[in-house]
């Protein structure tokens, strides 16, 4: 399985998707979430689906080709450009399911997951230069324990930033192993729910990526664009992309140019989560264009 969507009826009832709309899926993934939006807006309708990933998109573009439905290759905090340049000025909905896909932490090679060993790489679009090893092998160590403490509060930051910039003075990591190796020496070996190397892949992905400015530009960007009584649906996975996702709508609300629908965020049931274990920290928050 390449990926199972998550809290798919939970996207669809809040979207409220009508025949003829103009829907983006910022990230296309597989899609699991696109194929039902491109049922519910029908002939009349127009969906467009941007993907940073070619290796993804090449999986998909076949089954989706579709008079309705546009497939971008493109990262979705440029967002306001591929608009305009589709001369599209106003959209009806937009979905983010942020992160990665299974396919990414199974099948990709990039040393996403802490599980294989698997060059240590971890970049989504593959034709950005800057990888996961040479963040690990240059970043001063002020710089990595920021990087491991802001994106995904690990409280040993500094400990393991300053491991790694003593082994890399000997070896330089290459690796997946090599780092996992050094995570243990400061955070052990024995897990409860979550693996000692958890917190530390996730924040480096995210640096790699620069996850966290792509979605400050690209749901500020999506509300710009929603028509008045449109909506942005957002899915995170993880308490930073949540915090901030939080933030956005708080702010936006504020000046009044939104109204947030999920006042706590909607997450998957027992049995989702049953079905499918990757679902189960993500969370649901929804808004809706007012002014
Ligand atoms: C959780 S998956 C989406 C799964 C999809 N909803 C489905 O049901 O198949 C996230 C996808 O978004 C892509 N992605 C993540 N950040 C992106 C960004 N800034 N711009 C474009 N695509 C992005 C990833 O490459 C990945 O394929």
């Amino acid at each position: 399985m390449m990926h199972k969507p998550v809290l798919v009826n939970e996207v669809m009832e809040n979207l409220d998707i009508k025949p003829g709309e103009v829907v983006v899926d910022t990230t296309f993934g597989f899609g699991g979430h696109s194929k039902l939006i491109s049922e519910k807006i029908g002939l009349k309708g127009l969906l467009i689906g941007i993907e940073q990933d070619e290796e993804v998109l090449s999986q998909v573009r076949d089954d989706f080709q579709k008079p309705n439905t546009k497939l971008i290759r493109a990262n979705f905090r440029d967002l306001a450009s591929i608009l305009d340049g589709m001369q599209i000025s106003k959209i009806d909905k937009i979905l983010f399911d942020l992160g990665v896909a299974s396919f990414h932490l199974d099948e990709s090679k990039r040393g996403i997951s802490f599980k294989g060993d698997e060059p240590l790489d971890m970049r989504l679009d593959k034709s950005k230069s800057v990888m996961a090893s040479d963040i690990i092998n240059e970043a001063s160590e002020k710089e990595l324990a920021d990087i491991f403490y802001n994106f995904a509060d690990e409280y040993l930051s500094r400990q393991i930033a300053k491991a790694i910039v003593d082994r890399r003075r000997k070896r330089k990591f290459l690796r997946t192993s090599d780092l996992v190796s050094e995570i243990v020496k400061i955070k052990g070996n024995k897990h409860g729910k979550t693996n000692p190397a958890t917190k530390v892949f996730q924040a480096l992905r995210i640096a790699v990526n620069d996850e966290y400015r792509a979605i400050s530009e690209g749901v500020a960007a999506a509300i710009e664009k929603l028509n008045i009584g449109g909506r942005v649906a957002v899915i995170s996975f993880h308490s930073g992309e949540d915090r901030l996702i939080k933030n956005i709508f708080k702010s936006n609300a504020d000046v009044g140019s939104i109204k947030i629908i999920t006042k706590k965020p909607i997450v998957p049931t027992r049995n989702e989560i049953r079905g499918n274990i990757r679902s189960r920290s993500a969370k649901l928050r929804v808004a809706e264009r007012i002014k």
